[in-house]
C-alpha cells in the first residue's frame, strides 16, 4: 500500500482516502462518490479495527464480508482496496496509542472508555501508510470525525479532513453497519431517534434556544419507544461537545439509544443562517 502511494503521489495523483470497517452500505457509498469528485485515485480501507472495541461490544459479531465489500467498491469506482488483517495492523508488542484529550471522554468517549483511542491510532496509522491528501469521514459520527480533525491539526498531518452529510433511509434512520441486528420489530422502533431529533427541529423552528427544552423534547419522544432506552440526549458544543445552555453557535443535538441490544447513534446539526438574522439551520 505504501508502495503505491509513494508512486501515486510522485505522478502528481491526488489521493483521496476513505476509511471504513466494511458492511458497506449508501452512507459508505456516498463517501467514495464525494472523494471520485475531488481525487484521481480513491483507496478504500477496509478493517474492523479491534482497538476501537470494548470488551464487551460488538467485535466478534460485527458484520463482515469482504467479499462483497470489494465487489461493491469496484462497482462504484474505487481504485484500491486496503483491507489489512489485525495482526499486521497490531503486531505482537504492539505498545504506540493516540489520544486526543478531552473532547474523546465525553458522550461516546465516556459510555465507550478508550474507543476513541483506538479510532485515533488506527486512523493516523491509515493515514502513514496511504498518505492521502485527502481523508473522507461522514458526520453520522461527529464526535469521530471532530476528534480526527483536532489530531490532524494537532500533529500537523498534510491530510485535509472532509466530512460529509449523514445518508438516510427512507424513514429518517441513519443508514449503519449495525442496523444489521435490528429484528423487524425493532427496525421499526428504530424510527425513534430520527423523531427525537424532528421534534428538536420543530422546537428550534419554533424559536427554542433553551438546551434544556431541546433535550426534553428529544427525551419526551424517546422515552415513548417501549423498545427504546436512552444512553444520552444531549445538545452541545459543535466544537467541544460539552454541552450547552443556549443553542448560540453551531450546536449538535446527539443521541446514543439502545434498540434492545444494539445501540444506535445519530445527530443533527444546528447553525446559525448564513444571512446574518436570528434563524437557525437545522440538519438532520
Ligand atoms: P464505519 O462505521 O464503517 O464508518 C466509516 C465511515 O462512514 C465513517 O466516516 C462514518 O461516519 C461514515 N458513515 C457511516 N454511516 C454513515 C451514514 N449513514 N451517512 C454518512 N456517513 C456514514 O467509523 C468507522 O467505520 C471507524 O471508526 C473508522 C473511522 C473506519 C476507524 O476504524
Amino acid at each position: 500500500m505504501k508502495e503505491y502511494a509513494r508512486a501515486a503521489r510522485a505522478q502528481g495523483l491526488v489521493l483521496g482516502l476513505v476509511p471504513t470497517m466494511g458492511a458497506l452500505h449508501e452512507g459508505h457509498a456516498a463517501l467514495v462518490e464525494r472523494a471520485r469528485k475531488e481525487c484521481s485515485r480513491v483507496i478504500a480501507s477496509v478493517f474492523v479495527n479491534p482497538k476501537q472495541f470494548g470488551p464487551n461490544e460488538d467485535y466478534k459479531k460485527y458484520p463482515r464480508n469482504l467479499e462483497k465489500d470489494a465487489e461493491r467498491l469496484a462497482a462504484i469506482g474505487v481504485d484500491v482496496l486496503f483491507a489489512p488483517e489485525a495482526a499486521d495492523v497490531y503486531p505482537e508488542g504492539y505498545r504506540t496509542y493516540v489520544s486526543v484529550e478531552g473532547i474523546s471522554e465525553r458522550l461516546e468517549g465516556r459510555s465507550r472508555p478508550g474507543h476513541f483511542r483506538g479510532v485515533a491510532t488506527v486512523v493516523l496509522k491509515l493515514f502513514e501508510i496511504v498518505q492521502p491528501h485527502y481523508a473522507y469521514f461522514g458526520r453520522k459520527d461527529a464526535q469521530q470525525v471532530r476528534i480526527i480533525g483536532e489530531m490532524a491539526r494537532d500533529l500537523n498531518l498534510e491530510v485535509e479532513i472532509v466530512v460529509c452529510p449523514i445518508v438516510r433511509e427512507a424513514d429518517g434512520l441513519a443508514l449503519s453497519s449495525r442496523n444489521a441486528y435490528l429484528s423487524p420489530e425493532e427496525r421499526k422502533a428504530a424510527t425513534v431517534l430520527h423523531r427525537a431529533l424532528a421534534a428538536a427541529k420543530s422546537e428550534v423552528t419554533a424559536g427554542v434556544r433553551d438546551a434544556l427544552e431541546l433535550q426534553s423534547a428529544m427525551r419526551r419522544v424517546l422515552e415513548g419507544e417501549k423498545l427504546a432506552r436512552v444512553d444520552y440526549a444531549e445538545i452541545v458544543s459543535a466544537e467541544t461537545f460539552e454541552p450547552v445552555v443556549r443553542v448560540a453557535r453551531p450546536c449538535y443535538a446527539v443521541l446514543a439509544v439502545f434498540i434492545g441490544k444494539t445501540r444506535l447513534i445519530d445527530n443533527s446539526l444546528i447553525e446559525p443562517a448564513a444571512d446574518g438574522s436570528a434563524e437557525f439551520l437545522f440538519h438532520f
